[in-house]
């Protein structure tokens, strides 16, 4: 359609029928089938609303959707087609990493590559619109939806958060195979105090504009079409209610276009919020803080058509909603085709394909961390391995936002180390649930009780203490369950669970050549794996290939490509532990006996492992870093250069990583922040000179007048292979008429 037909069609659009488009319902209500991602209050909505609303969430497949589509178009006075929204987070049925893993790839180019095979899945299963990518900043590994996070760093998150908009959208998401990104959760989601979910959020608008913002403002430059509203409060505005939020930062500043689009019933939950007293209230607020669409409450349904008709909220504001909902529909061709790409033979030729697999794969080998290694990995193909844990032969490995996939398709450690027959001499056993006994959790298809294989550890040790005291090697594969993670998962200890901890100790009694292959949706409290292991593999939740990426890394087939984008805390009480912290007036130097400065008198300020960090089969070596030049004005900039060398005997990849600190500001300013990296592959003894390019324009944050600008002074650039490492040098920044 033209921009001349959408006008008309929007000014020959009744006042309800303008309402409706901005109302979202699960596919509950048109065929019953649905995922249900929030608490659902199915008796709110009419029939009417159902035959007019104008997006559909959670409902999948191409002939489903097909037959929605053409029911409901039929029965729409002027055929606007429905758009179909869900959420696509780490794959649709092809599973890769979740984002949190995908993050520490440090690999942008594969995550696009992951989005797009995602979107042409999903894409010819009907769907239109994937609520990702999440790029909220987060820092608090208590919180359940770090796993659907990239980490703790804005630089990272921007680098990826795009990626993933790519990925998605291609150039023109009217292309076969592409569909419309939607970035969430807007704003600072990540940050709930005490890292309790759906929990206030206080952030000063330094923090917020520095940290918090960045990686939205990037899947916005990358051309994301939609924006998510955030449950949460920001410094006590819940953001669905936030017109600064909403129409001066998102629209005017960060000049996003699209739609925006409220969480799952946050317009009603204002009231909850104790910010709106009724739902028309709610939907006033909603309206003029500029948020387009209502997911899953009939709160707009039922109450703008009388707040327009009795002038409380602007005619412009619901036709410019009205507007942005139809130039999507448009930009998606939809109303050329309302079909798009549902089809079900593509379905079956795309979905799961090779292709897919195999990326999975291989962003699995690149997102698993290697935390510790005294020599046991990778394991020699001709000893005897005993495979222990919960995790040994356990298909549920995709991570919390999984559900419109088969986990039969996944491949355990078993079955890829069976199948690839990489080790003569292997054996199985399971010897305990995730958890002891019969649990319930709450996970989005409802209050399940998953049965956990109660099985009786001591029994099963019993039968296994001779394999475990002769093995040259024990792999234990351990780790949180998927509903430990994810939305409304909230964890006040982030520990794996005691059965599992008794297992490592007891067989360590017997053997202490152990390998722990770890499976978690978020940095957990290891202390005591570290201490029963020689060998630790963060491997989150893998995905599909997960047990064959686990194969290749533990045997050498592959390498742990990952480095950590979060830090893993020492203990809970840590969180929220990060990298890139403030310096304080009374800086901890990390001497016992040192009192009145900053420090905790019952555990380390360090994290057990920091942002950045990860170790590979081989080691490297650093030259000095050697710049440029020692000024640098807005007009000039500083090569960075440094020579890695692969001084060990395998092949590796190393993430080099750049760092930089402003010594001093008009603000305080982070002891240092990521500002690029570099995946490098080299044979034993190759050497390669790594480049860095530093900009004034880098140097920008936002200062004590809350301006966006560098200052003159000195900076320190670090380069390494995590964000500990001392190799740096100074440099001034001068304006170019001191230069
Ligand atoms: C959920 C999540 C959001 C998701 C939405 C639709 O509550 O907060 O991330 O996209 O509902 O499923």
């Amino acid at each position: 359609m033209t921009i001349e037909q959408l006008e008309t069609l929007l000014s020959d659009m009744t006042l309800e029928e303008k309402v409706y488009q901005l109302v979202q319902l699960t596919g509950q209500f048109y065929n019953g089938e649905a995922v249900i991602t929030g608490p659902a209050d199915s008796d709110m909505v009419t029939k009417e609303c159902v035959r007019q609303a104008g997006s559909v969430l959670n409902t999948v497949g191409a002939k489903n959707i097909k037959g929605i589509q053409k029911e409901y178009m039929q029965n729409q006075s002027h055929h606007i087609p429905l758009l179909f929204m869900a959420d696509i987070i780490n794959g649709y049925k092809t599973i890769y990493p979740i984002p949190l893993a995908q993050g520490c790839s440090f690999d942008p180019e594969i995550v696009e590559k992951a989005a797009q095979e995602a979107a042409k899945e999903a894409a010819a299963a009907g769907l239109h619109v994937t609520f990702s990518p999440m790029a909220d900043l987060v820092k608090d590994a208590r919180w359940g939806r770090v796993m659907e996070s990239t980490g703790e760093d804005a630089y990272l998150n921007g680098c990826m958060a795009e990626a993933m908009v790519k990925g998605y959208q291609g150039n023109d998401v009217k292309e076969k195979g592409r569909i419309a990104a939607c970035v969430k959760h807007f704003a600072a989601y990540g940050a709930p105090t005490a890292g309790r979910e759906y929990n206030n959020v206080e952030l000063s608008e330094t923090t917020l504009f520095d940290e918090y913002l960045p990686a939205y403002q990037a899947a916005i430059h990358a051309g994301a079409k939609m924006v998510m509203s955030a449950f949460n409060t920001l410094n006590r505005v819940p953001c669905t209610g936030n017109e600064w939020l909403m129409r001066k930062i998102l629209r005017e500043d960060m000049e996003f276009e699209g739609v925006l689009i409220s969480d799952w019933a946050a317009i009603e939950q204002m009231i909850l919020h104790g910010t709106a007293e009724n739902l028309v209230q709610a939907a006033q607020i909603a309206m003029n803080a500029g948020v387009d669409i209502d997911m899953m409450t009939s709160v707009y349904a039922d109450n703008l058509a009388n707040l327009i008709k009795e002038g409380t909220v602007s005619q412009r504001f619901l036709d410019d909603a009205v507007r942005r909902v139809l130039n999507l529909k448009n930009d998606l061709g939809l109303f050329e085709n309302p079909y798009k790409d549902a089809d079900e033979e593509d379905e079956q030729a795309v979905i799961l394909c090779d292709e897919h697999r195999k990326t999975a794969l291989t962003l699995a080998e690149e997102s698993f961390v290697l935390l510790k290694n005294e020599g046991v990995l990778p394991l020699k193909k001709e000893d005897t391995h005993v495979f222990l844990g919960p995790y040994t032969d356990n298909k549920e490995i995709s991570g919390a936002w999984s559900f419109y996939a088969d986990i039969e398709q996944n491949i355990t450690i078993r079955e890829a180390v069976e199948e690839k027959g990489t080790a003569r001499n292997a054996c199985f056993e399971t010897m305990c649930g995730v958890f002891s006994g019969i649990r319930q959790i709450k996970s989005f298809q409802g209050d399940l009780d998953i049965p956990y294989l109660d099985l009786d550890l001591d029994e099963n040790l019993k039968k296994m203490e001779e394999k475990i005291k002769n093995a040259d090697t024990i792999v234990l594969a351990l780790g949180e369950h998927y509903a430990q993670s994810g939305e409304a998962a909230s964890r006040t200890e982030i520990q794996i669970p005691n059965i599992q901890m008794d297992l490592l100790k007891k067989v360590h009694q017997w053997n202490s050549n152990i390998v722990v292959v770890l499976f978690s949706g978020r940095p957990l409290d290891i202390s005591g794996i570290v201490k029963y292991s020689k060998a630790v593999l963060a491997v989150w939740f893998p995905g599909i290939e997960g047990g064959a990426a686990i194969a290749d890394v533990l045997y050498g087939d592959a390498e742990p490509g990952g480095r950590l984008t979060m830090s893993f805390p020492a203990c809970a009480g840590q969180c929220p532990v990060f990298y890139n912290e403030l310096p304080t007036g009374r800086p901890f130097k990390g001497q016992e006996k040192e009192r009145f400065v900053s420090r905790y008198i019952d555990a380390p300020n360090a994290p057990l492992y920091p942002f950045g960090y990860g170790m590979t089969y081989t080691s490297f070596l650093y030259s000095k870093v050697k710049l440029s030049n020692d000024i640098l004005t807005e007009t000039s900039v500083i090569t960075v250069n440094v020579t890695v060398e692969n001084n060990g005997s395998r092949p590796g990849t190393e993430v080099v990583q750049m760092y930089i600190q402003d010594m001093a500001g008009s603000v305080s300013r982070p002891l240092r922040e990521l500002k690029g990296f570099r995946r490098i592959h080299l044979a034993p003894g190759e050497k390669k000179n790594v480049e860095f390019v530093i900009e004034e324009e880098m140097l920008r944050f936002y200062n004590a007048n809350l301006k966006y600008e560098s200052e003159a002074g000195k900076f320190r650039v670090y380069v390494g292979g995590d964000s500990t490492r001392e190799n740096s040098e100074e440099f001034t920044l001068v304006r170019s008429q001191e230069a």
